[in-house]
């Protein structure tokens, strides 16, 4: 008994320690490290993946076409850019020639029927044949893609919510982006159909062509179009071994969402909700430590992926290349 009083603190300590030590193990494994996902190097490219392939890449002087069409070089193919800023198609061009790339730019307008025959009848010309498109050229507001944001200027072109859109605004996303991507994908079906050995389409849609974004009326409606035009074009074309699928992104690194931020700060700053008044971030954006956006790159990844054999089995897809925006 006498022992036992003499020892009875030292196991009351001994308890304390060792649920103290008890809890620091559980809680250390319960909080595991925090994790940035590196994105694909720049350089990065799958040897011989489109190799003797002759591709179209619409809207690919810069931004995400320019990262499609230089990596769709490496990997082998002959490459037509076709956009209509022509100092950023010749540039980019000549970066695919310098890594020893075949190439050839066309200035084309995707709005006009005759710059889009005129553009495969020129890829046939050059290289012989055509085998594919990626069809990516789009515009977010009623600007050409050249010009700087002048916000009181340009007021009625801008990003709008529909009590408050106006005619240009809608027309010109509209004439871009669904009869732009129409027009293109027509003049490239003929040539393929022509030719008979099949072929594979991408078209470039967007987190707005598979849910709504605010003040983002025209985008979100001519996406919805590109969608449309991709599932309905799978169907048709899939007897003539004619796939077709689009890719859809949340924010990514371009000359077109440099602008947008700009665009949001102006809208913030004059106090009107509009764009960036809803959600703003993809899954990976929110819990990446920098809030970094998607890069041209890795959606150059999937986009030739889709393009490329590898795809054999898809067709019809509409994927979310997105960092999870649509699944939260
Ligand atoms: N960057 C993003 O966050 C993002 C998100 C979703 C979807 N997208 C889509 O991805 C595609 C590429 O966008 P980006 O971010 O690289 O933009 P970007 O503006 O940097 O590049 C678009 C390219 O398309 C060209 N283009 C536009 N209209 C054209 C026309 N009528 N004829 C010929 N060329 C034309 C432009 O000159 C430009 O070179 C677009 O369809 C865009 O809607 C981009």
């Amino acid at each position: 008994m006498k022992t036992f009083i003499i020892v009875k603190p030292f196991i009351k300590k001994a308890l304390v320690l060792s649920v103290f030590f008890m809890f620091t193990l559980t809680y250390s494994q319960s909080a595991p490290k925090k994790n940035d996902i590196t994105p694909i190097d720049s350089a990065y490219f799958a040897k011989d993946r489109l190799k003797g392939k002759v591709v179209i890449i619409t809207g690919g002087a810069r931004g995400i076409g320019r990262s499609t069409a230089i990596r769709a070089a490496k990997e082998g193919a002959s490459v037509v850019i076709a956009d209509w800023l022509e100092k950023e198609g010749n540039a980019t061009a000549k970066t695919i020639e310098a890594n020893g790339g075949k190439v050839l730019f066309i200035k084309t307008d995707i709005r006009s029927t005759e710059d889009c025959n005129k553009l495969v009848a020129e890829t046939i010309k050059k290289f012989g044949k055509l085998d594919g498109a990626v069809l990516n050229a789009g515009v977010m507001d009623g600007i050409h893609s050249g010009d700087p944001l002048d916000y009181d200027k340009q007021k009625a072109l801008l990003p709008s919510a529909v009590d408050t859109a106006t005619d240009e605004y809608w027309d010109f996303v509209f004439d871009v982006n669904a009869t732009g991507t129409f027009k293109s994908m027509r003049s490239v079906l003929k040539q393929l159909l022509k030719e008979g050995k099949g072929g594979a389409l991408v078209t470039v849609g967007s987190i707005a062509g598979l849910t709504g974004l605010a003040g983002n009326t025209a985008y979100v409606a001519s996406k919805y179009a590109v969608n449309g035009l991709t599932k309905s074009a799978a169907i048709d074309y899939a007897p003539f071994g004619i796939r077709v699928n689009s890719v859809n992104m949340a924010a990514t690194k371009t000359p077109m969402t440099d602008k947008a931020f700009e665009f949001v700060k102006e809208v913030k700053k004059r106090g009107i909700t509009g764009m960036g008044g809803a959600k703003t971030e993809s899954l990976l954006m929110l819990n990446d430590s920098k809030h970094r956006m998607s890069t041209p790159w890795e959606q150059a990844s999937v986009i030739l992926f889709l393009l490329s054999d590898e795809a054999s089995n898809l067709t019809g897809g509409t994927y979310a290349t997105d960092g999870g925006w649509t699944a939260y």
